[in-house]
């Protein structure tokens, strides 16, 4: 029997995004828009992408295994894998099962978990599946695996630039170094019809973007009142953005997250919160009469809340941008990627510090949520999962794509979505060693992956040893 469980969370994390991207300014020349659309306009610096050779099955194989790897940890004591995902590449089989080849030829099937969709909030249905697992009774003493893997691609048009691509992995279980306040947790769900994919011979969703930015913003505003109302309940006290250190959101493009931040300083102002100063009570004094409705739509309240906010932003969220800037929006990992991001800009100062989570799916489902740093045993250490991420490296080895040529591979990948009996290029230049890629979807659809050997060479012929390189179908 195993003792109840104490401090559940995060304990280890790993991230993967493909070498290849897309720089906003080029991308900007490219489609004629007016110069700082997307870098000033959407807040976005580069964008990562996968070609022929990579998709959401290769980058989850590729993080997992990085992780199992660097952190010396069994694929024998892992008893639960969730992942989440809205990159659909099979209707019935879950990506999950792919990641099964990694613990089976260890002699591990038994993992309970399967894949989790809705939009970008797959990933927090996946972790909170895992935490409430290893704080259950049917607890057997493992850990838990989550992955959150997703390539972000658009239509032409403005909404392309709003892409990305990544996979993260994270080991969940007792003790660790970034645990779960799960008191301190308000959701909002309700339906919408601002982002979906009801054309399932596409990987492109139907994306009504004004309403997208609307819906997130009401979901916001939701969460956070009904967090502050559950706080002061059980806390006896006023909670208001004084109460955390680090406000990390979902980051489809970094101005909504301006914006998100900047609408809770607006939320506090309305609750009376002590955070906000006189100066600023002044600034806002003019909108306090809005009804919600008219205050998403007013762009001067836009202006004056984020003018308010710039300071408590450059201390409280500036240090999350850095990834979702850098890779774009990853979907269900994005909200991760810019956890990884404080990680890797903050690790030596984050003990003891508490951090607020936004989580939004469109169509839709939103939950904010609490964590808290804390002081751990080496390898499960905040300053060690930023070494592993390595992210500084993983940045600076990537290779800029010209934005036709981003066009044309995404040209082939339309073509290839959903299609059969082909072979890759198998062109492992750009990758790193212990890479993942797609070799082949032969003629039952049925895909073929292989490992980038650490040597540098692109493995050996399908097999199902991970150890030669390779991951095939199974047939
Ligand atoms: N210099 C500086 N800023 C500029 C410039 C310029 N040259 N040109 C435009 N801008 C600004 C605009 O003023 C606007 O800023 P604002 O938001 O502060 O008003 C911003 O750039 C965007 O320009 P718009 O013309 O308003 O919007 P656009 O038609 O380009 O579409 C959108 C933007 C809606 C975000 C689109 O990219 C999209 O649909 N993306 C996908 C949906 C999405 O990500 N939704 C978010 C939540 S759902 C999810 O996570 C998927």
């Amino acid at each position: 029997m195993t003792s109840q469980p104490k401090d559940v969370g995060i304990l280890a994390t790993d991230i993967y995004f493909p070498p290849t991207c897309v720089q906003q300014e080029a991308l900007e020349d490219h489609d004629g828009v007016s110069k700082g659309k997307y870098t000033i306009g959407l807040g976005q610096d580069c964008m990562a992408f996968c070609t022929e050779v990579e998709d959401v099955i290769s980058m989850s194989l590729t993080v997992v295994t990085s992780l199992l790897e660097k952190y010396g940890i069994d694929s024998k004591q892992i008893g639960r894998l969730e992942v989440g995902s809205e990159t659909v590449i099979d209707k019935s089989k879950s990506i999950k099962t792919f990641l099964m080849q990694i613990f089976e030829e260890n002699g591990n099937t038994d993992i309970e978990g399967v894949d989790s969709t809705n939009a970008c909030y797959g990933g927090t249905a996946a972790l909170f599946n895992c935490v409430n697992w290893v704080e259950s009774s049917s607890w057997d003493g493992r850990y838990g695996l989550v992955v959150c893997t997703d390539s972000a691609v658009y239509a032409e048009g403005p909404a392309r630039p709003t892409g990305g691509a990544a996979a993260i992995a994270m080991l969940i279980g007792p003790n660790a170094p970034i645990t779960f306040e799960s008191k301190y947790r308000a959701s909002h769900m309700s339906h919408a019809y601002d982002f979906y994919k009801p054309n399932l011979a596409s990987e492109y969703p139907v994306v009504d973007g004004k309403l997208s930015q609307t819906c997130y913003l009401m979901a916001l505003d939701s969460c956070y009142k009904r967090l502050c109302d559950r706080f002061e309940k059980l806390g006896g006290k006023p909670f208001s953005i004084s109460e955390a250190d680090y406000f990390v959101f979902h980051s489809p493009y970094n101005k909504l997250v301006q914006k998100s931040f900047a609408r809770l300083c607006f939320v506090d102002f309305l609750r009376n919160a002590s955070s906000v100063e006189e100066v600023a009570r002044e600034k806002l004094a003019p909108f306090s009469a809005l009804s919600g409705e008219e205050s998403y739509q007013s762009r001067d309240l836009e202006k004056a809340s984020q003018q308010v906010a710039k300071q408590l932003y450059d201390t409280k969220v500036q240090p999350t941008t850095l990834l979702p800037k850098q890779v774009g929006n990853m979907y269900t990992a994005s909200l991760y990627a810019a956890l990884a991001s404080l990680i890797h800009n903050k690790h030596n100062s984050l003990v003891g510090k508490r951090v607020l989570m936004f989580s939004y799916g469109s169509g839709l489902t939103a939950t904010m949520f609490s964590l808290k740093f804390r002081d751990c045993q080496y390898p499960f250490t905040v300053s060690n999962i930023a070494t592993v991420m390595n992210i500084s490296d993983k940045l600076k080895s990537r290779h800029e794509t010209p934005p036709a040529k981003f066009v044309e591979i995404l040209k082939l990948m339309e073509h290839r979505y959903g299609s059969k009996d082909f072979v890759t290029t198998k062109d492992t230049s750009l990758l790193s060693p212990g890479t993942f890629y797609l070799t082949e979807v032969d003629s039952m659809y049925r895909r073929s992956y292989a490992k980038k050997a650490e040597d540098g060479t692109t493995g050996g012929k399908n097999t199902t040893a991970c150890e030669n390189g390779s991951l095939a179908n199974g047939h």
